[in-house]
């Protein structure tokens, strides 16, 4: 049954409202007086509790979660700071269903509700046993080009994550969410906020299903879930132990999760095959662990014609980065289990292309292996020999990353590609540069710029263009036993810079960009909508990217 009938129903059985009546529309300077007012007659008659902070009590003769529904409300903030506050329009219609009254008890709970914040009322509706308003900020709110992003978005995607968080506190276990004018950000917002990973706990968070209030959008707002799905597939896979995904475990996640497409191939290369492919880069990494080494390799066929120039996705997969025997220090060691976000992501957004049916051919790459210390591990001043002939000094082994890459890169170029983008948990020297703010991009195709950069703007998961210079080029090819060396020969300055100069030298393709993600990887507090743990970016924007390939025109 269609939500809005149904609400049509309830208000027809029995009256709707439940408070004293106040007048519904308070000119500003009344709102003083009103509020004694109300808050006098609140106090003598209210015959249902509601309540203005995160947790109210629960209200007499609902029970939550034995059928009722949380429901997640948007309200701007006026544009005076005189003047009331707008709902959305869902917002009006249900203040319409209760006779005014959300509107009265927000008058009279306290100050306008700035972006981001919340309130809560409880038995306003039988359907709804939990109302909770959020702030969305200013209603023109678009594209902040100071910011680069879309800020209307983003704060839909905070505020409604905030909500529904509070929902999932009161252990309701649906939620409807308000549209708020884009229901794509809202369903991204409500996705992503109640993602926590709780696998391996005996207790968990209670699963809230959020669901869209009212049918009109419903398409853009299942394609919010499955975008923040595809992200949530990625968090997933960084945040799990590396005990529990290792190289083979990942590929066979990603393996199961395309089973289900027609046009989705999987292959899981084994060693063997990596060493028939002469990667030998890559297997110097792999050497030092007893978990062997798996090349995923998924071909995406979604475009008109089979033999239509592939977009190349290749994503750095170390399952676990001690750093080798250039040990790293052991205080936040674990963190390098999402050392496969590049990987993760990636994938996730192959799968996420998948269940979106989007018209282009993907093929997806991914090195997976661990770096660990070993009597077989790489040494310090070691050589290698990449795929395409290149010797390597291993100068220190905790740069493993761009090991794994410069044979993966090599083997992209088979593919006859419109675009190679490698994404990678490649630097610290990246999260010394940006922080969380933006995956630095490092391209030399400023039509792959154009597009990845616009894709950025409207999913919020931001990129940031860093430079290509021969002058870090140099600073790699000055080697003394190699071609190259897998460090910067000024050790730790512009790192994030000569490890994109060395992975240029495996790249021939005249549309290839490399994404940095190690800023990126996790979230404390920075993403309002992502909880702490890792990210998962920029998922959505590679998502995104390959859409607007889809619609773009082979001619670059
Ligand atoms: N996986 C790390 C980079 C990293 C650091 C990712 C922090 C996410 C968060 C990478 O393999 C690495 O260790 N790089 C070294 C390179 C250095 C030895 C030239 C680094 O950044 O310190
Ligand atoms: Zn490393
Ligand atoms: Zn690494």
């Amino acid at each position: 049954m269609r939500p809005s009938a149904r609400r049509g129903q309830v208000a027809a059985r029995r009256p709707a409202c439940l408070l004293p009546c106040l007048p519904p529309f308070l000119p500003a300077m009344l709102l003083p007086w009103v509020r004694r007012v109300a808050a006098r007659r609140l106090s003598r008659d209210l015959p249902l509790a509601c309540s203005c902070t995160a947790q109210g009590p629960s209200p007499r003769g609902y029970s939550r979660g034995a059928g009722g529904k949380g429901l997640v409300l948007g309200i701007y903030s006026s544009e005076k700071d005189e003047g009331a506050a707008q709902f959305t329009s869902a917002g009006d219609a249900f203040d319409r269903l209760v006779c005014g009254k959300l509107r009265e008890l927000l008058a009279v709970c306290g100050p306008p509700l700035k972006k981001g914040k919340t309130r809560i009322f409880h038995g306003l509706h039988q359907d709804f046993p939990s109302v909770v308003v959020v702030g969305l900020g200013k209603k023109n709110a678009g594209v902040n080009d100071q910011e680069n992003w879309n800020e209307g978005k983003e704060n839909i995607r905070a505020a409604v994550a905030v909500g529904c968080r509070q929902i999932q506190d009161l252990e309701i276990p649906c939620v409807e969410v308000d549209p708020c004018g884009d229901a794509q950000a809202a369903a991204e917002g409500a996705v992503l906020g109640l993602h926590e990973y709780n696998e391996l706990k005996q207790k968990k968070k209670p699963v809230v299903t959020p669901q869209l209030h009212g049918s009109a959008e419903s398409e853009a707002w299942q394609k919010g879930v499955t975008y923040a799905e595809g992200q949530n597939l990625a968090r997933y896979l960084m945040e799990a132990p590396a005990n529990y995904i290792t190289p083979i475990k990942f590929a066979e996640r990603i393996e199961q999760k395309l089973r289900s497409f027609s046009n989705v191939k999987v292959h899981i290369r084994p060693e063997s095959w990596i060493a028939t492919q002469q990667m030998g880069a890559f297997l110097s990494v792999a050497k030092g662990s007893a978990e062997p080494p798996i090349f995923l390799e998924i071909h995406y066929l979604g475009g008109a014609n089979t033999n239509d120039s592939p977009l190349v996705f290749v994503g750095k997969g170390v399952t676990f980065d001690s750093g080798g025997i250039s040990l790293k220090p052991s205080s936040g060691m674990d963190a390098m289990r999402a050392d496969m976000g590049g990987a993760a992501t990636v994938c996730s957004a192959i799968v996420t292309a998948a269940a979106l049916n989007l018209p282009l051919n993907i093929i997806g790459l991914a090195p997976l292996c661990e770096n660990m210390p070993s009597g077989k591990a790489n040494k310090p001043g070691d050589v290698v020999r990449a795929k395409n002939g290149k010797t390597i000094q291993v100068d220190n082994t905790d740069a493993e990353g761009r090991l794994l890459l410069a044979d993966a890169l090599c083997y992209a170029h088979n593919f006859n590609a419109r675009a190679i983008v490698n994404a990678a948990t490649l630097t610290g020297a990246m999260d010394v540069a940006l922080g969380s703010a933006a995956t630095g991009v490092f391209t030399n195709s400023s039509w792959l710029w154009t597009h990845l950069y616009e894709a950025s703007i409207l999913t919020g998961d931001r990129v940031w263009r860093m430079p290509l210079f021969e002058h870090y080029t140099k600073q790699v090819t000055d080697c003394p036993l190699a071609d190259l060396s897998n460090i910067g020969k000024y050790s730790r300055a512009g790192g994030a810079c000569t490890a994109a100069a060395f992975l240029k030298e495996f790249v021939t393709a005249s549309h290839w960009a490399h994404l940095d993600i190690a800023g990126v990887m996790s979230n404390k507090d920075e993403v309002p909508y992502l909880r702490k743990g890792m990210a998962g970016r920029p998922t959505r924007t590679l998502v995104e990217f390959a859409a607007r390939l889809s619609q773009d025109s082979h001619n670059t």
